[in-house]
């Protein structure tokens, strides 16, 4: 078989490419699969065993809500979800509105709520201040979070070394959230570190991946300057069951004084 040139490359690429343009939301994510242990944890069904016992719920970061409503399913109280970036706020509204969740378009690190509001906070995958979680929990009340490691994916900086160091960029925030909880008053009922391995079926998926993270590789050009970068991460991380990157998660639940 001949090799793949260049030019064929990009016409590989590029339907993944363009059809990354039209993203919002947070779902039609591309397949992967956890290789080895799997978490040890389910974040969703935590979240789930949780409101069954809660009366408000605020979600913060709720990308476009596609796991809030599962997580509410069956359920109708107070509840309000943040997200921060505008081209999700209006997907979030659209998906939460009917189920009655006000959607606010927030920053994640600074609640729109006053103190003491929810007895349960939720944040999967974005940013929270733990000072501000435990401003807006009611007394008795819970915070679950489950957050993907600063160094998850880390192999692409092997490749891009202008993809910034997220420990540099967020900090180690594992440690942080912990100690933040708990200078707040909080108290930790439930820590746990995974460190696992996921496999896109190919590189076009995870180019597609990178393409909706545009945080991951500055000025990110898959179908030109970066075309021939992506090729060597390619042929350096396919293994036989697909492109395989390190991802890291931590689940933390903790609980603000009755
Ligand atoms: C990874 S999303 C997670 C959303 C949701 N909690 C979930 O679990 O599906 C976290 C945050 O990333 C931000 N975000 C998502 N896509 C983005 C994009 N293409 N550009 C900038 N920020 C984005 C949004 O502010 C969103 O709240």
């Amino acid at each position: 078989m001949s090799a793949e040139t260049l030019e064929q490359a990009r016409e590989r690429l590029r339907p993944h490419v363009e059809a990354a343009q039209g993203f919002s939301g947070w779902s039609d994510m591309p397949r992967s699969r956890e290789i080895g242990a799997p978490k040890p944890w389910d974040y969703i069904s935590r979240a789930i065993e949780l409101v069954s016992g809660a009366s408000s719920v605020l979600d913060i970061g709720t990308g476009g809500g596609e796991r809030l409503s599962r997580i509410l399913e069956g359920y109708r109280f107070r509840a309000v979800a943040t997200e921060e970036w505008h081209v999700n706020a209006p997907v979030a509204n659209a998906h939460l509105r009917p189920l009655g969740v006000d959607v606010v378009w927030s920053a994640d690190e600074q609640l729109p709520s006053k103190d003491s509001t929810f007895d349960l906070v939720l944040d999967r995958h974005s940013a929270l201040s733990p000072r501000d979680v435990a401003r807006v929990l009611s007394p008795g009340g819970t915070v679950l979070t489950q957050q993907l490691q600063p160094d998850h994916w880390r192999e692409v900086r092997d490749f891009f070394a202008r993809a910034p160091d997220q420990f540099e960029m967020w900090g180690n925030h594992f440690e942080n959230y912990q100690r933040g909880f708990s200078d707040a008053g909080l108290a930790l009922v439930d820590v746990r570190l995974h460190e696992g391995t996921t496999a896109y079926d190919n590189l076009a998926d995870f180019v597609y991946m990178l393409c909706i993270t545009p945080w991951t590789i500055p000025g990110f050009d898959p179908l030109g300057t970066d075309l021939k970068a992506l090729l060597e991460l390619e042929a350096k991380l396919t293994t036989p069951v697909g492109l395989a990157l390190s991802n890291g998660s931590y689940i933390i639940e903790a609980r603000k004084p009755g």
